[in-house]
């Protein structure tokens, strides 16, 4: 297929999953500015109206739990009653939940799992075969973090997840090739956002088994820089979209963490070269 060019954003139609707060909303403002229609969805549904109203008519916000895929089936059709063909699907809604994995329980990795990698494979799966099949430019949007490349203290539940979203992306990319979809993984670092509250969302049925919600576990020793404002995210990802790039990072003191990471992994090779040197 011959270079399609940079990706129009401008006039599409856009869903973004954890709009009503954080990186999602400043997502769905972002793409309204850009005269796009965006769906506003969030598993708090006040929020995901609030920030539709705010918008004005070009949005519609829809409660969806994207763990649950009879809800995210629900979204794509409300999506498409409103606004017709969606274009940009942005599986952006997210919870972080730092404990030890050695203290982990089910109910931790369920819900975590659930949201963060069920989430983007019920997005993906929901809305994907309307993209090809529109023959239309289309683009998804996942969003991973650095720790789906470099997991940080206490976040084995989070890594786990972001890691799938990494892998699922990369593995999309390279079967859309020579479709008009392409995909993106977002992998923010410090983000000022509401992420580190995710336990109010956390459902009954996830409660430990004593009734109690543990407390966010501290997540990172790592030198990153000053936290973003979801703004700034936005842009960085609408500019990816645009590029049909298939990371995007946010902050660039991760570049050094990767390379450790990766030096660490390369290491491991040590010796298979030496064998094989006989
Ligand atoms: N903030 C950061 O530093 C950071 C860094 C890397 C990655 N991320 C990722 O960014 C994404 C957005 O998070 P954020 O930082 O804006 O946090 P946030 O808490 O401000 O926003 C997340 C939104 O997801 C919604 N949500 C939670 N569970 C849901 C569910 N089951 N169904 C639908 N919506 C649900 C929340 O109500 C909230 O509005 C997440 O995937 C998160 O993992 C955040």
């Amino acid at each position: 297929m011959t270079d399609p060019g940079p990706f129009e954003i401008r006039g599409r139609t856009a869903v973004v999953t954890g709009a009503g707060s954080g990186i999602g909303e400043g997502l769905a403002r972002a793409l309204a500015a850009e005269g796009c229609s965006v769906v506003v969805s969030d598993v708090e549904g006040d929020r995901a109206a609030a920030v539709a109203a705010d918008i004005g008519p070009s949005a519609l916000g829809v409660r969806t739990d994207v763990a649950d895929r009879d809800s995210v089936a629900e979204l794509a059709a409300a999506a498409r009653d409103r606004f017709g063909a969606v274009h940009l699907l942005f599986n952006n809604a997210g919870v972080s939940y730092h404990r030890r994995g050695i203290h982990a329980t089910y109910e931790d990795w369920q819900w975590v799992l659930g949201v963060n990698l069920w989430g983007v494979v019920h997005g993906v799966t929901e809305f994907l075969p309307a993209m090809l099949e529109s023959g239309e430019d289309c683009h998804i949007v996942n969003t991973a973090s650095m720790n789906g490349i470099v997991p940080s203290a206490h976040s084995a539940m989070y890594s786990a997840s972001k890691y799938g979203v990494v892998g699922l992306t990369e593995t999309l990319h390279n079967e859309l090739q020579g479709t008009r979809v392409g995909v993106t993984a977002l992998c923010p670092a410090g983000v000022t956002t509401r992420i580190t509250d995710s336990v109010r969302n956390r459902p009954d049925w996830a409660a430990q088994a004593d009734g109690t919600r543990p407390p966010h576990a501290p997540s990172s020793s790592f030198d990153i820089s000053p936290p973003l404002q979801p703004a700034e995210v936005a842009q960085l990802t609408l500019d990816g979209v645009r590029n049909r790039a298939l990371y995007v990072f946010t902050d660039p003191k991760v570049q050094a963490l990767l390379e450790a990471h990766h030096a660490t992994m390369l290491a491991a090779f040590a010796p298979l070269t030496a064998a094989a040197a006989g």
